[in-house]
């Protein structure tokens, strides 16, 4: 793709150019050739019609006629869908990411919009761990130059970060399951136990795949406080996972419900996920207190969990990010400063679109991004089948990266999400590996690629 001039490079030659003369500057064909040119989105162009129309002056009209003439001469000889040219001031951010393709402007992302989270789409193969960790590597970089500092949260299914620990030495790796770290999902980020049953009822009955219907969600929130009441939870001497395993079991020989009711079979359904996470997790959630969470938060950690079983990976990610943003809620770090980045790799296995539709309501994972947002925590996740990530991550991700899809249906929904008009949504089909197609919700009004910088 070549190098487009922007707006401020083509005011820099002009002088050195010939004037076009006795050409037709009407508002009316000024539009024309601003359509010519892909450019009737662009805000300079926008702004330069508003001046036209404002001051009727020719002198700017003519300018304006010159600048789109270029730009439409320009799309005629070699065509970029993606025309205008970013400027490089459009394109600079904290932390950089690569170089814009049609205008050589370095592009980054600024921690104010790491923490309304970022969506990172592409089929396998096409780029995006590459893209996440020059991310994070530049996060990690600058991390001490920012107030507050951020912190990085990476639950790596695929020892794709780990060599970041041999790169930075400060940054923390756990492998789970195993005995490295400790941690109790029942422990509360809050200081309200009952308040967190609720919480982590929810965050249950989501991860273990329990849609539909609240019977399930409150059942086990029943079983959560009966549990509590044994504890001496006002000294914070918190149960386990290991003794609510123990506490259904004794349900189970101890409480005459009838086995052909539906409450049983819903008990037995609990019974058996709380028994597989105990078995996936191990040493690791077998603990009254687990690591203490503000400092897990304070420093880069890379959870490892490839040895994780799956539905123990996501019960783990989504408890420790809920975990996470509730902490922050508890101590009012509101602000929208960036303080942690949660990232994750298979964004479905979070916010699945039939979770969505099978609930009609929102997940609990939507309203921990909302919240997040609020108190600086930011989502950074990638996904390589966007058709069956829900709905509400699409739309409420600040960031979107598209890298290069070949399934119809995956290659419409990431237009879509994007907002590209057909013909640069063909475009998601030719990108290189490497080469992306970035979608900002504010300070870039529309798409442009990228090229990643590894
Ligand atoms: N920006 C880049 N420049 C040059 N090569 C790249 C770039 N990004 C990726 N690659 C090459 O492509 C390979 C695959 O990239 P990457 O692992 O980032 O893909 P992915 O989308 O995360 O795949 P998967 O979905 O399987 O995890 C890398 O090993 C690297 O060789
Ligand atoms: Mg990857």
């Amino acid at each position: 793709m070549r190098k487009q001039r922007t707006y401020k490079q083509y005011r820099q030659g002009k002088n050195k150019r010939r004037k076009l003369t006795g050409a037709a500057t009407s508002l009316s064909s000024l539009a024309s050739l601003a359509a010519a040119a892909r450019a009737q989105e662009d805000e300079t162009v926008k702004g330069l019609l508003r001046a036209v129309q404002h001051t009727q002056d020719p002198e700017i009209a003519q300018d304006a006629f010159e600048y789109l003439y270029a730009l439409a001469t320009e799309q005629v000889v070699e065509p970029d869908l993606f025309a205008p040219a970013i400027d490089a001031e459009e394109a600079q951010g904290e932390i950089e990411l690569g170089i814009v393709k049609n205008s050589g402007c370095v592009f980054g992302l600024n921690r104010n919009e790491l923490c309304q989270h970022t969506l990172v789409l592409g089929r396998s193969g096409s780029g995006k761990t590459t893209c996440i960790k020059t991310l994070l590597q530049g996060l990690i970089m600058l991390s001490d130059t920012f107030v507050p500092a951020p912190r990085i949260q990476v639950f790596d299914i695929k020892k794709d970060y780990i060599d970041l620990v041999n790169l930075y030495p400060n940054v923390w790796l756990f492998r789970l399951p195993g005995s490295d770290f400790r941690w109790n999902p029942l422990e509360p980020p809050i200081p309200n136990c009952q308040r967190w049953a609720a919480i982590l009822a929810g965050v249950f009955a989501n991860a273990a795949g329990f849609y539909g219907g609240m019977s399930t969600e409150n059942l086990i929130y029943r079983y959560l406080l009966e549990l509590y009441r044994k504890y001496d939870t006002g000294r914070k001497i918190y149960p386990c996972l290991f003794d609510l395993r123990d506490y259904l079991r004794w349900l189970d020989v101890y409480k005459k419900v009838d086995k052909r009711s539906e409450e049983y079979r819903w008990f037995v359904r609990i019974q058996n996920r709380v028994e597989s996470l105990c078995e996936a997790l191990g040493e690791t959630v077998n603990c009254s207190h687990g690591y203490p969470l503000a400092e897990v938060l304070g420093h880069h950690t890379i959870f490892e969990m490839a040895e994780l079983k799956q539905d123990a990976q996501s019960f783990f990610t989504e408890t420790f990010l809920t975990q996470g943003v509730w902490h922050r809620m508890d101590r009012q770090e509101r602000g929208g400063k960036l303080t942690t980045l949660g990232v994750f790799d298979e964004a479905k296995r979070l916010m699945p679109k039939y979770r969505e539709e099978a609930q009609q309501a929102i997940s609990n994972m939507s309203n921990i991004l909302a919240f997040g947002r609020e108190f600086g925590v930011g989502f950074l996740v990638g996904e390589c089948d966007p058709a069956l990530l829900s709905n509400s991550i699409k739309s409420s991700c600040y960031s979107q990266f598209c890298f290069s899809q070949t399934g119809g249906r995956d290659v419409a929904d990431s237009a879509r999400a994007l907002g590209l008009d057909p013909e640069q949504a063909t475009e998601i089909r030719r990108l290189a590996v490497g080469e992306t197609i970035v979608r900002l919700a504010d300070r870039i009004k529309r798409p442009f690629v990228l090229q990643v910088t590894p």
